[in-house]
């Protein structure tokens, strides 16, 4: 067994208090009285893979921590986002603290606030207003079952948005809540003045995607914000397509609420997200669940039960540990590489992407300036786009269909030649 270098394997560092002997005991072990512990191995040899810091210069040794990226031409990040060495690093070092310290760090409590801290930090958030949650669904069902809204009321949601950012909200209408869903038009645009005419003084939600997960529209959230604080509604963003590509603090979007999953872009893994929520607002949500995690005190006894005044109220029994863990050593390694350059970086691929298919003759639905997308880039190849992704997957060249059109979604981990084959085949596609 190889003692990781931890150079390669944020995470590892942090292990060292682990070998501490007068190390407190966290929150979820009970009279853990601790004399030695020792994490120095992994079950088997880690897989060598890029350092952080070589990663953070230079794109080419970014790349090579996906190995998916050798066999693949991966441009489906929209839908599930490469999973980096690095994870697998981290998920070992969690399991190698089960095997090694029986879980002292790996169930820790104490581990999943360092996990809150470097989340709030990196996409840009007062810590107290972050809360680790399973998915964005989990995030919109907080907020529609918590706000106490009232038939009568209305909430307003676009047909852009995906399953999870509708679903949670049109269950309210079978509660006699109005939930007005905005038509699209021929480009998939939703005007702002469609927003401003559907909100109203009964409006107490209006819950938008950052970034569509179709045709990849980036919306002016702070403009729709604007809208919905006239009549005291809240704007809730669904965060998802946006946070991890786009260099922008969450806490300045001017939204009240915004939630990510975690599978996408910020290199983690299905069921641990975040939901970021303005302070103010957070006393307002009454959560639909409540345990142990999600009150003042851990004393089951106390005679007075007090909701925990800040986001971790909307937690409550035992975490995603590893899941947790995993986001952690993902959100320092984003910080690490820089979202100003994994923005740059997804800018500079969508370009030559969007250039190529204007060469090709082949249409783009997504809105040309930067300012209205991200990393997803919705193509109308004027065939059947089911055949298309299929065909396309026969020259491992992973797209989705969305909204029936082809759906190619960049990330940092892409390079020209991804984009080159994508074109490559589109034009060949052109003739066949
Ligand atoms: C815009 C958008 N919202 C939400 C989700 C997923 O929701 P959840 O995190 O609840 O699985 C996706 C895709 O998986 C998405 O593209």
């Amino acid at each position: 067994m190889s003692a990781l270098n931890p150079a390669f394997h944020p995470i590892l560092e942090p292990l060292a208090w682990a070998r501490t002997p007068s190390a407190g005991c966290s929150r979820s072990r009970a009279g853990c009285g601790h004399a030695e512990v020792n994490v120095t191995s992994v079950p088997r040899d880690a897989q060598l893979g890029p350092s952080v810091e070589e990663a953070a210069r230079d794109w080419n040794s970014f790349r090579a921590a996906f190995p998916t990226t050798e066999r693949f031409t991966y441009l489906d990040t929209a839908r599930k986002g490469l999973v980096p060495v690095w994870v697998e690093a981290a998920m070992r070092s969690w399991m190698a603290d089960v095997y090694d310290n029986a879980g002292f760090k790996a169930f820790s409590m104490e581990e999943t606030e360092t996990a809150r801290a470097e989340i709030a930090s990196t996409f840009g958030a007062p810590t107290q207003c972050v809360a680790l949650i399973k998915n964005t669904s989990e995030g919109m069902n907080i907020i529609a079952q918590g706000l106490g809204i009232q038939p009568g009321e209305n909430v307003v949601i676009s047909a852009n948005e995906h399953e999870n950012n509708t679903f949670p909200w049109r269950y309210l209408g079978g509660k006699g809540i109005d939930v007005r869903i905005l038509p699209a038009d021929e480009n998939a645009m939703i005007p702002l003045d469609a927003y401003a005419r559907a909100i109203d003084r009964k409006t107490r939600v209006v819950s938008v995607a950052w970034v569509s997960y179709g045709a990849g529209i980036r919306s002016n959230i702070s403009e729709i914000a604007g809208l919905a604080r006239q009549h005291s509604a809240l704007t809730v963003v669904d965060g998802i397509q946006a946070t991890g590509i786009l260099n922008q603090r969450v806490d300045t979007l001017g939204a009240d609420a915004v939630i990510c999953g975690g599978h996408k872009t910020l290199l983690s893994l299905a069921g641990a997200g975040f939901i970021y929520m303005r302070e103010d607002l957070i006393g307002d949500i009454a959560p639909s669940y409540a345990a142990k995690f999600s009150f003042t005190s851990l004393d089951r006894t106390v005679p007075d039960l007090r909701l925990a005044p800040d986001a971790r109220r909307f937690e409550y029994g035992n975490p995603n540990f590893l899941g947790i863990w995993a986001q952690c050593n993902s959100a320092r390694i984003i910080r690490k590489v820089g979202l100003d350059r994994i923005e740059q970086r997804v800018r500079t691929l969508s370009d030559r992407l969007i250039a190529g298919l204007d060469t090709l003759g082949i249409r783009v639905r997504t809105p040309r300036p930067w300012e209205q997308r991200a990393g997803i880039i919705s193509m109308d190849f004027r065939r059947r786009a089911g055949e298309v992704v299929e065909r396309l997957e026969q020259q491992r060249i992973i797209v989705s269909e969305r909204d029936k059109f082809v759906r190619a979604s960049l990330y940092a981990c892409n390079n020209e030649a991804d984009i080159d084959t994508l074109l490559n085949a589109a034009e060949w596609l052109k003739g066949n």
